[in-house]
Parts: C-alpha cells; structure tokens; sequence
C-alpha cells in the first residue's frame, strides 16, 4: 500500500434518509474544532493499514478484536489503548496520511477552522524523530484550506506525566527546528500532575511568542483550572467540566469569559459523566459560560464534532439556539485572524 486515501466518504449524511428523515436531519454547520487530539483520529482500519504497510504486528487479530477494547474506565484506560497505537506511526507519510484522512472526515462535518493538536514526546520516546512526526503533520496542514476548506494551526502538546525537564528539551528542540506551531497545550493522566508542575515550561513558552492552553478540570479538581489561569497564564481550557463544582470560579470563568474546549462524548466514554443526559454542557451554558463543544479523540470516544451535535440533540440536551451558540463560541475562542473569524461567523449567520 502506497498511500491511505482517507477513511471518510465526502459528506452525504442525507443520501440514505428519506425525504422527511432528510428534512429532519439538521444542516450541516460551521464550526471550529479548538479541542482534537491528531492521533486520536487514528481509526481502527488506518492502524491496520499502517500496520501492514510498516511490518508491525499488532496484538490483535483483527478490527473486532481491537474495537472490543474500546470500552474504558477512566482516561488513563484509554491513554494506555492510545499511546500504544502510535506505534503504527512511523514514518513522515503516516503523519501525513492520518492528518489527510481526519481533514477529509471533519471537513465533511463542517469544519472550516481546526487547532491541532499533536503530542511530540509520545513519538520521541519510540525512537520516531521530531522533524518526521511534525512535518508529516505540518505538510499536510499547509494545504489544508486549498485542499479542504479548513484553515489550521498546529498545538504541541506536552505530556503532564513526564517530566518538566523532558519538556522543557522538547519545546527548545521544536523553536530551534522553527516548527509551524502556535501554542502549547498540556495533555495525558490529569490527577496527580497538577499545573504548576509545568510553570517554567508556560513561562518560556509565553517568552517565546506562544499562546498557551491546557487541559484542565477532566478529571482533576477546580482547583487545576485555578492554577492553569494563574500560574500557566493559559488563555483556554480544554475541558473544564468541573469548574461546576466552585460557583466563585464559575463567576471568574464567566466574567472574563474565558474559553472551555468541552467534549461530551469524550466525558462519556471515560466516564466523567454516567450519560450524555447527565452532561453539564447545558447548566453551562446557562451559567453564561464561554463553552464550545469538540471531540476530542474522535476515532476512541464515537464520534466526531458533528456526531457529538447530533448525539447531544438526540439527547434532547441541546436547543437549535444552543448549537448555533455553541458554533459561535468555537469561532470566537479560536486563534484564527479576525479575517478568517468575521468569514467563518458570517457563514454561520448566512
Ligand atoms: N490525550 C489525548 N486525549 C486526552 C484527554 N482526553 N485527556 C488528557 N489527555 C489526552
Ligand atoms: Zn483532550
């Protein structure tokens, strides 16, 4: 095999309805995808491709053997399914073809603007090279707009259970490689690996021009989100759900509006929330908060941006109102020029 062509169908959601189901089914909306893991876009029939294509032998027998252990308990009993995937990933053109084939699906789901993020020290620990993972996913994002319609930005992402150090030597290894990226972000097991951890990293970071987002409030206290303001100085939380526990920080949240990545079929699938009809996305947007929704690792977690919409509407959590709402949010907290957000709100509107 030469190259993977992609695993989605351009987008014709209604071609299989009727004509009262296709009148029901709701328009596709622009939207931009601010929360979204690249190599949790890894669908199970790209790792078997990618696998064969790189002589690895992967320890299950087939695709049914391998989505049978998608059923997790908390985050770290997905991390551990996800990081061992990557082991597919071994060359430029595997970076490349898992970031054309998740352009392909979310352009289909409406996605017009994507940040991207991508995590560095999880390929550098199996021995793949910085140059080959970023620019396999750089190469891709740099046609991205001609070739999807999706203008992109590139996050790394630095693991929260490693060490400071390790990350520090990461993050001066991508400057001096001038790599195409616009912000750091903070990912992996939540608990126990608190924000501060990383305040030297933030701080250089900022130094060097980088804006500055983590993951926060997923399974760790209020308290991480707190300290993800104030010590990391982030100007977006990815998550953020349990800021619902600390009404003061709610009221700071809202006032300066600060952005929260949610994503509702992540939290179900690792457990978070019991069910998508427990979700608190809608107590937060009544609180007023700056919340958009994403996906995620959408190959893991069921769906997609436009599968989480859709699921949130069968679970009747959210309103016509909201989802619109909702697409504005996720334009406004992007990183995207004026321009390019004044064009995507106008299409929304439109
Ligand atoms: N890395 C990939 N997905 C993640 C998540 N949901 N939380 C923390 N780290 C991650
Ligand atoms: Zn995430």
């Amino acid at each position: 095999m030469d190259t993977y062509d992609g695993a989605a169908e351009p987008n014709d959601q209604t071609a299989l309805l009727n004509e009262t189901e296709a009148a029901a089914a709701p328009p596709i909306m622009p939207v931009a995808e601010l929360h979204l893991h690249i190599e949790g876009t890894l669908e199970p029939e790209l790792i078997f491709a990618l696998a064969e294509r790189n002589g690895i032998d992967l320890p299950y027998s087939g695709l049914d053997e391998l989505r049978a252990r998608y059923e997790f308990t908390d985050l770290q009993s997905f991390l551990d399914l996800y990081y061992a995937n990557m082991a597919v990933l071994r060359t430029e053109a595997d970076f490349a073809d898992m970031t054309r084939a998740y352009l392909a699906r979310a352009a289909a789901g409406g996605v017009r603007h994507a940040e991207i993020m991508m995590d560095p020290q999880a390929h550098l620990s199996r021995g793949v090279s910085l140059e080959t993972c970023v620019n396999g996913v750089a190469s891709v994002l740099a046609t991205s707009q001609e070739e999807f319609g999706i203008s992109t930005l590139l996050i790394a992402a630095f693991l929260r259970d490693l060490s400071e150090e390790s990350a520090l030597e990461v993050l001066e290894a991508l400057l001096a490689m001038n790599a195409p990226i616009v912000a750091i972000g903070l990912d992996s097991a939540e608990v126990g690996n608190p924000p501060a951890k990383f305040e030297r990293l933030f701080a250089r970071a900022g130094e060097a021009g980088l804006r500055r987002i983590a993951h926060a409030g997923e399974e760790g206290p209020p308290s991480y989100i707190i300290e993800a303001l104030d010590v990391l100085g982030v100007e977006r939380i990815d998550h953020g759900i349990r800021c619902m526990e600390d009404p003061d920080l709610v009221e700071r949240l809202v006032a300066d509006r600060v952005p929260l990545t949610v994503c509702p079929l992540s939290n179900v699938r690792l457990r978070a929330v019991d069910m998508l009809t427990d979700h608190p996305l809608p107590a937060m947007l009544a609180a007023g908060l700056n919340v958009s929704v994403h996906s995620d690792d959408p190959a893991y977690f069921g769906g997609y941006v436009d599968d989480n919409f859709a699921q949130l509407e069968s679970a009747m959590v959210l309103s016509e109102f909201d989802r619109v709402r909702l697409a504005a949010n996720s334009i406004g907290s992007s990183f995207a020029t004026d321009e390019r957000k004044a064009e995507l709100l106008a299409e929304l509107s439109g």
